[in-house]
């Protein structure tokens, strides 16, 4: 695969998409160096515990700095330090729920932190970024699947959204601004599962907010049942369907975008598989992975959720090179793996470290 030459650098590095392209960035030889605040992710004995199992199973060191983007000096130092030639920006606050109650909070950490990020590259001359952005930005689709020409910024109905959303506009008119720099937006859809040998996986933070951490939850005994969110959805069986990505996938993508980062302009991509499946269609793949029921009851629609969404991702297909290679089966049996090799995450004790459950 082809790639740009330098130090890439990756905010949010110790989070659950942030790790799994940490390793495959490692195993193409890269230069990488990691900022995270670790608001979101479990501190190890030196670096923060995802990192640890990185370097274990790459064999190589992972440069870290605990720093939060918003530290503008800290973050200028790391620059200066290492001659960074692309950035992976996947440091954000995530819950949407939680983004309900705290808008301010999203606003501040995610378009504060990403605007904070964007000066520092402008001081140190670095004119290359590739943007975790979401499906979120779509709102609810007129049309399905959804291409990139679908509208965005429409009927988003939370502040985390919002925040996508607005990022995506900065960066585009950052674009018209600076005719030399590059930013890569790709709007994932629902990144599961785990990499293979099960060491690092997706650990949130308390109670689930997502389906497939709260299904793995289930079957290891961690929570009781499933809620399912509506039954009564206009789908096939009711429930509701989504473009669920093996985060292996996802990690993927992001070295095939490292050559778009090197040409000036705005490139967006979809990430996602193409296929929709239903809650309860997971459900049954969960089951068939792990061999355990999944207790569920079917309760009302969760506020602001839609009946279907699914990508077309024929673009990053043509222009990037990149197509998921994997299934719903594989992305339950990794999680699995995941799940039952680290009953509580990555530290690993009950009652103690920072989870609550
Ligand atoms: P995550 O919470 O596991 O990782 C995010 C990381 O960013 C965490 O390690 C956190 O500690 C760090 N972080 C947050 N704010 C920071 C700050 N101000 N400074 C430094 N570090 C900071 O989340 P993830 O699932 O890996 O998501 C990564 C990115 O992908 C996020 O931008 C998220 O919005 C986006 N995204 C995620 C999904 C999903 O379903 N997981 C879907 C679409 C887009
Ligand atoms: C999937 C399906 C739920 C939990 C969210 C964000 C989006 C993006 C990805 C970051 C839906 C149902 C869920 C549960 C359930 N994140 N469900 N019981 O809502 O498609 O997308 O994550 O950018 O912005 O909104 O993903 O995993 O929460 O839900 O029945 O306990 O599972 O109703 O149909 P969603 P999800």
């Amino acid at each position: 695969m082809p790639a740009v030459a330098g130090t890439v650098l990756v905010t949010g590095g110790a989070g659950f998409i942030g790790s799994h392209t940490v390793l495959e960035l490692l195993n193409l030889n890269r230069e990488v160096v990691v900022v995270d605040n670790l608001v979101n992710a479990a501190q190890g004995v030196g670096k923060p515990a995802s990192l640890e199992r990185v370097e274990r199973l790459t064999g190589k060191t992972v440069t870290f700095y605990s720093l939060d983007v918003l530290d503008k000096p800290a973050l200028a130092k790391v620059f200066k330090q290492h001659e960074i030639a692309t950035v992976i920006h996947f440091a954000a606050l995530k819950a949407v729920g939680e983004s309900v109650e705290k808008p301010l909070a999203y606003y501040r950490n995610n378009v504060n932190g990403t605007i904070a990020l964007l000066d520092v590259m402008e001081e140190c001359g670095c004119k290359s970024l590739i943007f975790s952005s979401s499906a979120t930005v779509y709102g609810s689709p007129q049309s399905l699947p959804v291409d990139e020409s679908h509208p965005t910024g429409v009927a988003i109905t939370n502040p985390y959204g919002r925040t996508k959303f607005v990022i995506e506009e900065i960066l585009k008119d950052l674009c018209v601004a600076d005719k030399e720099f590059s930013a890569v937006l790709l709007r994932y859809f629902n990144p599961v599962g785990a990499h293979a040998s099960g060491d690092i996986g997706e650990d949130p933070n308390g109670p689930p907010n997502n389906l497939m951490p709260y299904v793995s939850q289930v079957a290891v005994g961690r929570r009781p049942k499933l809620q399912v969110f509506g039954g009564d959805y206009d789908t096939p069986d009711g429930t509701g369907v989504r473009d669920y990505l093996h985060v292996v996938d996802l990690a993927k993508g992001h070295l095939a975008a490292l050559p778009k980062s090197a040409e000036p302009g705005c490139h967006i991509y979809n990430l996602g598989t193409g296929s929709g499946f239903s809650v309860l269609q997971v459900i049954e793949a969960f089951k068939k992975a792990s061999g355990r029921d999944i207790p569920y009851e079917v309760v009302a629609r969760r506020a602001g959720d839609v009946a279907s969404l699914y990508a077309d991702s024929s673009k990053a297909e043509r222009e990037l090179g990149w197509r998921a290679e994997l299934t719903i089966d594989d992305m339950c049996a990794s999680a699995w793996r995941w799940q039952s090799r680290n009953k509580y995450g990555f530290l690993c004790t009950a009652g103690g470290g920072r989870h609550q459950w």
